[in-house]
């Protein structure tokens, strides 16, 4: 049976399990190596210069790298392969890097991470590469933005903290019409909710950071191409000396193989404290992609196979002070940045000032809750408690 005929949960446990890498361990286990030895001069040539499965420098990889990238790549049907990253910002840029060339123009959704719009205003526009921002809900209207020196766009479906759901293939299919390059960054889904190259995209970028480790204790990053960009994508990272640690790789491959089961746990406790929160009186709207008044619901419920943790409210009136006192009040909260692992966080978020070429406007301030995979009627006591002391001073 071919890996294209199992079903994705198959495809997580089996993926880069090659029996000459595990020796028979259930889980790659963690090659660590600089320097490689040799038999002789000729072996030494022989190994070329560091194809997949074959040991040749630390830099080209050991088994536990590529077990993994095998696996991220058997997770999109239709990719050609994975590079792996030190973390989901050096995959978006040295993405990026491998399309973009001085003179070229690059479409870039406005409602991006702010890391990524820094990447592009900073060091793209200093080696000659405009950034035009759009409409995350542009749609195949994108296609009056394309002009002659238009090289690529970039997407990011659903927003980070805004949640607008792209409409992924329609933009794809314009974008390919015209000779354009598109690129996903595909974290709040991962390819097990949307399989981003099957959609179109060509090339697909995780922060493993997130899902795909799903404890909070590694940085990595991952993009996934097509046929099309495989090569070029390799040549450019190589380049650039990207390279992973075996242990962090490891890590994720451990991450990984539970990704399926945890998504489906922060998706029905995700939903069960959106729809909650959406009937309190002190929030003015829930942004969730499964709900129907989020911007781009109708793309979700079109492309995505289910939801993951992440999304966002909004507050009815109050002010930033009122919003750090709620947060500051959860039990069941942390307060930090990231994303994706078993724990829940709240964020205090102001989008609107991110923005450049749409506008976005609020009844009050915003939070955007990652829920991970406590008992969801605990979190949901633990918002009560707060909003009901933030219904009492806002
Ligand atoms: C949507 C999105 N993309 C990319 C990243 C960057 O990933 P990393 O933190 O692994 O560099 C983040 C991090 O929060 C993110 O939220």
């Amino acid at each position: 049976m071919s890996e294209k005929d199992v079903k994705p949960d198959t495809r997580l446990v089996q993926g880069g399990r090659r029996r000459e890498w595990t020796t028979g361990i259930v889980n790659p286990p963690v090659w660590r190596a600089s320097t490689i030895l040799f038999n002789d001069v000729e072996a030494m040539r022989e190994a070329g210069a560091g194809r997949v499965g074959t040991l040749h420098y630390g830099r080209t990889g050991t088994p536990t790298q590529w077990a993994l990238a095998e696996a991220l790549t058997a997770l999109e049907p239709g990719a050609a392969g994975t590079r792996l990253y030190p973390s989901g910002v050096a995959a978006i840029s040295i993405a990026l890097m491998t399309v973009l060339r001085p003179g070229d123009e690059l479409l870039m959704v406005d409602s991006t991470y702010a890391p990524t719009r820094a990447f592009c205003d900073g060091v793209l526009a200093r080696q000659g590469v405009t950034t035009r921002y759009y409409d995350p809900l542009i749609g195949a209207g994108i296609a009056d933005l394309i002009g002659e020196k238009t090289r690529a766009t970039f997407l990011e479906s659903p927003g980070s903290l805004t949640l607008e759901v792209q409409d992924v293939p329609g933009i794809c299919a314009v974008a390919r019409e015209r000779g354009l390059v598109t690129l996903l960054d595909n974290t709040w889904a991962t390819p097990l909710l949307f399989p981003a190259i099957a959609a179109g995209v060509d090339l697909t970028i995780l922060s493993c950071t997130k899902y795909v480790v799903g404890h909070s204790d590694v940085m990595l990053g991952s993009v996934t191409a097509n046929e099309a960009h495989w090569k070029v994508l390799e040549q450019t990272s190589r380049a650039f000396g990207q390279h992973v640690s075996p242990d962090d790789a490891w890590l994720a491959a451990r991450g990984l193989r539970t990704m399926g089961v945890r998504l489906r746990q922060h998706e029905a406790s995700g939903l069960k404290v959106a729809r909650w929160l959406a009937e309190q009186s002190q929030v003015a709207r829930v942004l969730h992609p499964a709900l129907p008044d989020c911007p781009g619901h109708e793309h979700w419920a079109r492309d995505f196979k289910g939801a993951s943790g992440l999304f966002s409210f909004v507050l009815k009136g109050g002010d930033e002070a009122a919003r750090a006192k709620l947060i500051d009040g959860l039990e069941h909260f942390g307060i930090g940045y990231s994303w994706g692992g078993f724990e829940s966080l709240a964020l205090p978020v102001d989008p609107a000032k991110l923005r450049t070429a749409t506008r976005v406007e609020y009844e009050g301030p915003m939070v955007r809750l990652h829920i991970g995979l406590e008992d969801p009627d605990d979190l949901i006591a633990d918002l009560a408690r707060g909003l009901a002391a933030y219904g009492a001073t806002a």
